[in-house]
């Protein structure tokens, strides 16, 4: 049996804890409206961190929210609290989410506060979306894995047949058989991008930003519009375990595809993060490693919005189109999830890889 006092600490415990576990985003405001605690949902929710947070005023970071301070300010005024379940909610001037929204009126430290509790309904709707394009881009790679495949043997048997010919023939008629041998080496390279990575990755735990730092160097080799990398790095990022080769190319795809799209002279911004609670196909995952590569240049035509993962969706009239498939099936083969947000003037393409508490050091 516990005695009074030893209830009381144990319920403590649990209590202290309880913010932080909780799916709910909290924030507490003070009576001027200010932020003075948010747990670590409501800095997922918000993408910023409680540092960052700490003291501003509610109004500076909801700019266009459907709650104002009026409605807040009634709250402590009359001590009710209310609730609405349709709450539009911008964060910087490309992102809306609608939440449900309960303010209540509180006491912290004797003084009186506002309890915030807000939970993002479109979330479930986005997860459904998600999985549909999923679906949509596993069968459009399927159809496409499997005409690869298809193509591949004749293909080889054609090359072989082509070489033994070349051993008949006079050095003249030659040039014929090199010619279908050089052919269908393009072919073969063509397909076998079709057919897509078909290794397993092989894991080794180490940190991202080896990887960001190669991509780097890479971009300086061969860097004939002199664009220059900005690197944003979280160095508190925990190692994990990947395959470098991998991510690499996954990264180097998306930087070309900035580079190809952005002016000379311009900038792309490679950006890593720690971020808790994101949904990664369709599961919640506590922590992961949030990178961004990010350029200010034309954005993702809207034509191929929608279908932009999908092999042989292309915007450039020499593409082939792989690229960012490639990218999709490097970055599922570590269990996590690349996603893209465009407009003119701002593309973010976001690659989140899970830290699990094996891959964690
Ligand atoms: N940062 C970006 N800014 C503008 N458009 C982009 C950006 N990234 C990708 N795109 C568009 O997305 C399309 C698809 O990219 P993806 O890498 O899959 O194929 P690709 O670059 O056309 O061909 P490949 O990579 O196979 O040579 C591109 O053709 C381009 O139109
Ligand atoms: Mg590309």
């Amino acid at each position: 049996m516990y005695n009074r006092t030893d209830l009381f600490k144990h319920k403590a415990i649990y209590q202290q804890q309880l913010a932080n576990q909780l799916v709910t985003a909290v924030i507490v405001l003070d009576e001027k409206l200010t932020i003075q605690y948010l747990n670590p949902s409501a800095e997922a929710l918000l993408g910023k961190s409680y540092r960052r947070l700490f003291n501003l005023a509610f109004d500076d970071v909801f700019p266009n929210s459907t709650i104002g301070a009026i409605r807040l300010q009634q709250v402590i005024e009359s001590g009710q609290e209310f609730n609405d379940s349709d709450v539009s909610i911008q964060l910087g001037d490309h992102y809306t989410f609608t939440a449900e929204v309960t303010a209540s009126a509180t006491e912290f430290n004797q003084q009186p506060h506002i309890l915030l509790e807000l939970k993002q309904i479109d979330q479930q709707k986005q997860i459904s979306a998600e999985a549909f394009q999923q679906q949509q881009w596993e069968s459009a790679r399927d159809l496409i894995r499997g005409l690869a495949h298809e193509i591949k043997n004749p293909l080889g048997g054609l090359r072989g047949a082509a070489q033994l010919l070349t051993k008949e023939l006079n050095s003249e008629q030659q040039e014929y058989t090199s010619m279908i041998i050089e052919q269908a080496d393009r072919l073969r390279n063509l397909v076998d991008r079709l057919l897509g990575p078909n290794q397993l990755p092989k894991m080794e735990v180490q940190n991202i930003h080896i990887v960001l730092e190669k991509v780097t160097q890479l971009v300086s080799f061969d860097n004939e519009k002199n664009i220059q990398v900005i690197r944003d790095y979280d160095p508190s990022i925990p190692d994990i375990a990947f395959d470098a080769d991998k991510v690499q190319q996954a990264i180097l795809n998306i930087v070309n595809n900035a580079i190809q799209a952005i002016e000379p002279e311009s900038e792309i911004t490679l950006k890593t993060r720690v971020a808790s609670n994101q949904t990664i196909n369709g599961q919640r995952v506590k922590l992961s490693i949030m990178l961004s590569i990010i350029d200010r240049g034309p954005g993702i035509p809207e034509d191929i919005q929608d279908t932009l993962f999908y092999p042989m969706v292309s915007g450039r009239s020499n593409g082939t189109g792989l690229g960012l498939s490639i990218s999709q099936t490097l970055i599922h083969q570590h269990h996590g999830k690349l996603s893209c947000k465009s407009r003119p003037g701002r593309t973010e393409f976001t690659i989140l890889l899970p830290i699990s508490d094996e891959t964690k050091l």
